[in-house]
């Protein structure tokens, strides 16, 4: 059957389109990764039976609608979904798959502690303060910053990626671990002595706040003025889950007037742009107590080779005529 993968996977997906040639499907794909054109993806989308997509591509009923009643599958390269509308998939009998993966848990959850410990010892301030050559030799006050052992982390949201960084947390920092979540996780209870609290509590007493949430209607904007406000002043917030699960605004003005330590930050609220509102002076780029990096929490090869792998398999069980193996839901 005929798929087409919606971006170039060149050298970092090349597993997806051995499985899918393995299939005997015939594999198109873009020449591009990224700022992929809407009207370039639904051309070539056109009379396919399963397109492999990027989380940047809106995936909407005008999408099916052009795309045509061939469509089985999407299969979106990335664990988070909330570029696909789920209901205009079911209306067109589509199904959308997701690549969750133990590479990619582990990847998000290094990323947050690759944050929180820059901030806690700031490396990033610390890298600017050496390369402008301020360096005149060793004060023992020179840069204090604080250590995470016995510390208290609160994840918020406790599934795949959360457990990942409650096992590093626990194992690898000494980190007490608070969570909330809907839903109690027995496994990190048990295993990471892990404490389901209230958010309210989490957000009282935690020293690393960690963002491990979906994207939906309910948890937009979950961290505000309100929630910075029970923050501890020594507080940082780490967020590797969806830009707009952070009120950025509220965010810069915590940063400004350090009602939180820091925050580190790699995803954006609107995204592909680093801030909301380019002529606001508290925008998040001028933070000397934040860390920004560029929506590159599961950028690491081995979690990209496993998404690869994870999406091909998913329209390969689907043309099939088999369930995906990992339904996006
Ligand atoms: C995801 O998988 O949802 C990440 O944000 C991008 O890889």
């Amino acid at each position: 059957m005929n798929v087409l993968i919606g971006f170039n996977p060149k050298g970092f997906a090349d597993d997806a389109v051995a499985i899918l040639k393995k299939a005997k499907h015939k594999v198109t794909t873009l020449s591009a990764s990224n700022n992929i054109d809407q009207k370039e993806l639904i051309k070539a989308a056109k009379g396919k039976d399963a397109v492999m997509t990027l989380l940047t591509n809106k995936i909407d009923d005008a999408f099916f609608t052009a795309v045509g009643p061939k469509l089985k599958i999407v299969a979106n390269y990335a664990v988070g979904f909330d570029n696909i509308d789920l209901a205009a998939a079911k209306k067109h009998k589509v199904i959308v798959t997701n690549t969750p993966s133990n590479a990619v848990n582990d990847s998000v959850a290094e990323h947050a502690f690759a944050l929180a410990i820059s901030l806690a010892h700031r490396v990033a301030e610390a890298h600017l303060y050496t390369t402008h050559g301020n360096y005149k030799g060793w004060t023992p006050d020179l840069l204090l910053g604080m250590n995470l052992k016995d510390r208290t982390i609160g994840i918020i949201g406790a599934g795949r990626i959360g457990a990942s960084v409650a096992e590093k947390a626990y194992k690898g920092f000494g980190m007490k671990v608070l969570y909330s979540d809907f839903n109690k996780n027995k496994i990190i209870e048990k295993a990471f002595k892990a404490k389901h609290v209230s958010m309210d509590k989490l957000l009282e007493q935690s020293d690393v706040i960690s963002l491990h949430v979906p994207l939906l209607p309910s948890t937009r904007h979950l961290i505000s003025t309100r929630e910075f406000a029970l923050m501890k002043k020594t507080a940082i917030l780490v967020n590797t889950a969806r830009g707009p699960v952070v009120d950025e605004k509220a965010l810069c003005r915590a940063l400004a007037t350090k009602r939180i330590a820091g925050a580190g930050i790699d995803v954006f609220e609107c995204e592909p742009a680093i801030d909301c509102d380019l002529t606001d002076n508290l925008e998040l780029r001028k933070m000397p107590n934040a860390i920004l990096t560029p929506h590159i929490a599961s950028a690491t090869y081995e979690a990209r080779e496993d998404m690869a792998a994870i999406a091909a398999k998913n329209i390969v069980a689907v043309l099939a005529g088999k369930k995906p193996i990992s339904p996006a839901k």
